[in-house]
């Protein structure tokens, strides 16, 4: 691990001194109340969405959070356990859960195991009916069985190594989406637009024949499961990079909506989606959502992106202006992207190119062009 941690500590000097809300994230509680985490030092609690236009959201920080001071912080949430777990928000504990009781509003940390498992670069969804994390990492799947857990036990959770999938994923950047008890791999290579890989997490199975589900686009994005009052979530929103348009995809009908995409285009932001409504967090720090109705096509074709002005900005005001030099091999100026969701960026000075490496976060062309005068490696699965 020497190499890892000379490549992080590289990464978080170079990213210090740009401000960066990938150490941030959203999440909702049982009862839709829009919590944010590490913003700026503090949590929040933004009440529902009929309260979002009005007031300041209540600060929650308490004891026992996490520093929020890693690169890719992604948050879940375990609707059995009203819990939201914290994934990659330490990065001294980078395989720590966090774990949130968002009845109790109090902390604890579970300690894991990683057991192969690479805590700083994976991507990951928590299925609703087992509370299991399934996470790619490093081309493997692997597994993390979270119990009903909404406190840490004190003895140490592993993840496991369930398989590798039966796809290629060398230069796979993963997008995948939870819906149904099944993850929906988008964007795999050869696979064509409107259609996922589907693998079921009962039975560790990949099926070998692709699902279309209408139209939405071949190209990396971000995804995030809509939520139902109980049960299995049916349906996933899908966000490709250049934020063109919202694709909420209906894994029961094998249908695709398409909605307005986010006023602020950021391939580096992160969503959360409630029953009702779809949150963005930029990497700015800002945060706006559009308001959904499951099988009210006509009204969520129409509906718009507003900004949530209740909760502060994610980032410091030193860091929001995203001026800064790096050190090593990373220097330049621009906006700051990162916080890809379930993934983790690593800048590389040196010469190890990370074997499977695929590049996985949504750089844009004009962010590397601006940003980097050379060297930066991705490394992701
Ligand atoms: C804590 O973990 C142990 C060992 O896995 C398990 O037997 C026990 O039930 C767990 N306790 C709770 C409260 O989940
Ligand atoms: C969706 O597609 C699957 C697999 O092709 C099929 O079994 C199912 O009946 C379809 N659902 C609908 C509502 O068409
Ligand atoms: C920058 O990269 C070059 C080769 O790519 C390497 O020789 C040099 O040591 C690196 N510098 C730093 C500060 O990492």
């Amino acid at each position: 691990m020497p190499r890892f941690s000379a490549l992080v500590s590289l990464l978080t000097l170079s990213l210090a001194s740009v401000a960066s809300a990938g150490s941030s994230c959203v999440a909702f509680d049982i009862n839709w109340n829009l919590l944010a985490f590490g913003f700026n030092g503090k949590d929040y609690d933004a009440g529902t969405k009929d309260t979002w236009d009005s007031g300041t959201a209540a600060d929650i920080t308490t004891s026992g959070r996490p520093p929020f001071d890693g690169t890719t912080t992604n948050c879940y949430l375990s609707q059995f356990a009203n819990a939201i777990y914290v994934l990659g928000a330490d990065s001294t504990n980078p395989s720590s859960v966090y774990i949130y009781d968002a009845t109790a509003k109090s902390w604890s940390t579970q300690f894991v195991t990683a057991d192969g498992f690479d805590p700083t670069s994976f991507s990951a969804i928590l299925d609703h009916d087992t509370n299991v994390f399934y996470a790619l990492s490093k081309g493997e799947i692997y597994s993390l069985d979270m119990g009903l857990l909404k406190a840490a036990n004190a003895t140490a959770l592993s993840w496991t190594d369930v398989q590798k999938p039966a796809f290629n994923t060398d230069n796979y950047q993963p997008v995948m989406a939870l819906a149904q008890n099944h993850i929906h791999f988008l964007d795999v290579p050869e696979i064509a637009a409107g259609s996922a890989l589907i693998f079921v997490i009962h039975f560790s199975y990949l099926q070998p024949e692709p699902q279309s589900y209408g139209q939405f686009p071949a190209t990396h994005g971000q995804v995030t499961s809509l939520f139902k009052e109980t049960g299995v979530q049916q349906e996933f929103a899908f966000i490709p990079d250049d934020g063109s348009a919202t694709y909420v995809i209906n894994v029961e009908t094998n249908s695709t909506q398409t909605l307005k995409g986010p006023t602020v285009k950021d391939p580096m932001a992160s969503y959360f989606a409630s029953t009702d409504s779809l949150v963005q967090l930029s990497s700015k720090g800002s945060v706006s959502f559009l308001p959904y109705s499951a099988g009210a096509t006509s009204s969520n074709t129409a509906a718009s992106w507003s900004t949530i002005a209740k909760l502060p900005s994610a980032l410091s005001t030193t860091g929001g202006s995203g001026t800064g030099s790096g050190t090593g091999n990373v220097t330049g100026s621009g906006s700051p992207t990162n916080s890809a969701k379930g993934a983790a960026v690593t800048g590389n000075g040196g010469s190890d190119s990370g074997s499977n490496g695929a590049l996985s976060l949504g750089l844009s062309a004009g962010w590397l062009g601006g940003m980097l005068v050379f060297g930066v490696t991705a490394l992701f699965l």
